[in-house]
């Protein structure tokens, strides 16, 4: 039986055309059940016209959630428009956090989010990480970052992670924990195991970059705080079933046992070489 294929953060708008195609060939090779995209796929504007194309190229469902650079150079609420309007054309593109659960071949149920990173792990006051996000996603982009830009010489980054953006974090990961308590909580009432499928890492212990987890300075923008709570609370209450959390957007790859029906996998990602993860638990 052909088991379900993840890739996270291909990044595919810095990826050759014949680097695309050999990717999808590989996936040809591979025959998935199902192909996982756990966000990054691109920016706002090429994002659909990638998922288009593997649509075109491939056979299986191809579910997937959207990562921070997919809102790159647009809106948060047009990129998900987007999205929507995919499902619409293509039955076969599913993106989770609208699609329902999609039953995987490893018999898990399949739900997800991208998630955000929330401003909560780590230290939000005192973090120097300008990310690209506040200057590239118009929801995020705030007047004072503005005028600070106008201004160019002797600006503080550090005075862009205002109150207004702790705040607008905060409500997007928030948003993330409120549909992942509901499409989890269905998940369970129906299957034995639930696989998710996110971007941002919802645990600062699934936050790897060089063998290593996020200090208080990276950890703000790379974990979704608000999932995790939500995530270990319905785990806890559900000792006899279990819980796979696939995530990226660090572009490390590492695993770690949050409890012991919790595994969080993480991915490894190159910009300009996107790769299939070879790291899929219990299926072989
Ligand atoms: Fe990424
Ligand atoms: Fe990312």
């Amino acid at each position: 039986m052909s088991s379900p294929l993840w890739i996270t953060d291909p990044h595919l708008n810095f990826v050759s055309d014949g680097r695309r195609s050999e990717l999808l060939q590989e996936i040809h090779d591979w025959s998935p059940s199902a192909v996982l995209i756990g966000g990054d796929i691109a920016e706002a504007t090429s994002f659909d016209r990638y998922l288009r194309e593997f649509a075109t190229e491939l056979d299986c469902p191809i579910c997937f959630v959207l990562g921070n650079h997919d809102y790159y150079h647009g809106t948060i609420p047009q990129v998900r428009q987007s999205a929507r309007q995919l499902m619409q054309e293509w039955p076969q593109l599913r993106w989770l956090p609208e699609s329902g659960p999609v039953p995987l071949s490893d018999g898990s149920l399949l739900v997800g989010h991208g998630g955000w990173g929330d401003a909560r792990a780590g230290d939000f006051d005192t973090s120097t990480i300008l990310l690209n996000d506040y200057l590239a996603i118009q929801d995020l982009r705030s007047a004072q970052l503005e005028e600070l830009l106008n201004r160019e010489a002797n600006s503080d980054p550090r005075s862009v992670l205002n109150d207004w953006l702790r705040e607008r974090l905060r409500q997007l990961g928030d948003d993330a924990a409120t549909s992942l308590r509901s499409q989890v909580s269905n998940a369970l009432a129906q299957a034995e195991s639930v696989t998710v499928l996110m971007h941002v890492p919802p645990f600062r212990e699934a936050c790897w970059y060089a063998g290593k987890t996020s200090d208080d300075n990276w950890a703000p923008h790379f974990v979704c705080q608000a999932a995790g709570v939500v995530l270990r609370e319905l785990m806890s209450a559900a000792p006899d079933q279990h819980m796979t959390v696939l995530c990226g957007h660090c572009h490390g790859e590492g695993t770690v046992d949050i409890l012991p029906n919790l595994r969080v996998l993480t991915g490894a990602a190159e910009y300009g070489a996107p790769a299939i993860q070879t790291l899929w638990p219990d299926v072989t």
